[in-house]
Order: structure tokens, then sequence, then C-alpha cells
């Protein structure tokens, strides 16, 4: 979403954004950035504090991501009806082509000829 920005949401695990201190960071989650499209997400309540500093956490966790990380937030990421779509179909391709239907048909057979 930041790319099309200007200026642009910054890569977050660089320097420049590493560098800044933790209330640095978090003055910026709860205030915003006045005349770039980077909003404030503050609203004054400590439950809302306690969230920009969850996310200040994150933001220094953000370099040492893991792989497996990266791959459970993907999963946590809405999806579009095209993009469900698609899934289906690779698991239909993966599957060799068949309809759902008939892949539980097929399991119900290497049930008994032992083919997992
Ligand atoms: C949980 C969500 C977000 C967090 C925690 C967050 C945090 C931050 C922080 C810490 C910075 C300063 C980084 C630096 O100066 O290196 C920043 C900058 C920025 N953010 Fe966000 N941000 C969030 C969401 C967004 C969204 C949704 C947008 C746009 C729609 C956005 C647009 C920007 C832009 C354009 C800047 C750069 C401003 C500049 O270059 O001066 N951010 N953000």
């Amino acid at each position: 979403m930041g790319k099309h920005m200007y200026p642009p949401a910054p890569d977050m695990r660089k320097a420049d954004t590493q560098n800044l201190s933790d209330g640095e960071l978090f003055y910026i989650i709860q205030n915003g950035i006045r005349l770039t499209g980077m909003p404030s997400w503050g609203n004054g309540t400590t439950h809302d504090d306690q969230d920009s500093w969850k996310l200040v956490r994150f933001i220094r966790h953000l370099p040492k991501l893991t792989p497996q990380e990266e791959q459970e937030m993907q999963e946590l990421n809405p999806k579009s009806p095209e993009e469900l779509k698609e899934e289906q179909e690779e698991r239909e391709f993966l599957n060799g082509g068949q309809s759902d239907e008939r892949t539980k048909q097929s399991h119900e057979h290497n049930q008994h000829s032992h083919q997992h």
C-alpha cells in the first residue's frame, strides 16, 4: 500500500527507522507524520498506548524475522475472493486437476491401498 505514496512508506528494517529511539517510534505511531501518508494511530487511551508500545517492539523485531514468521504473517493477511479462488485452483492442480469431490473419493480409495 505504501509503495504508491509520496513520500513512500519506509522499509522499517533499515537503519533510518531502526536508529530511532523507542520513544521516537512510539511518538510517530501515536501522532503520525504531518504532510505524509503516515496516519496517527493514537486516541489517548491507555489501551492504545499499550498497543503502540507493542508496535515499537514489533518494528524492532522486523530485521530479525524468520522465514517461518513471515509465512505465518502472510497467512494472516486478509485475502480477496480472487486470491481464494486462485489458491483453490492451485490446490486442485496439485491434486492432479481433480475437483474437490473427486479428491475426497480418491482419498477413500487410498486408505485401502495405503498410498498416502
Ligand atoms: C501499524 C501500522 C503502522 C506503523 C506501526 C507505522 C509506523 C511508522 C513509523 C515508525 C514511521 C517512521 C519510520 C521512519 O521514519 O523511518 C512511519 C513512517 C511512514 N508511514 Fe507508517 N506505520 C504504519 C502504517 C502506515 C500506513 C497504513 C501508511 C500509509 C497508508 C503509512 C505511511 C507512512 C509514510 C508515508 C511514512 C514516511 C513518512 C516520511 O517519510 O516522512 N504508515 N510509519
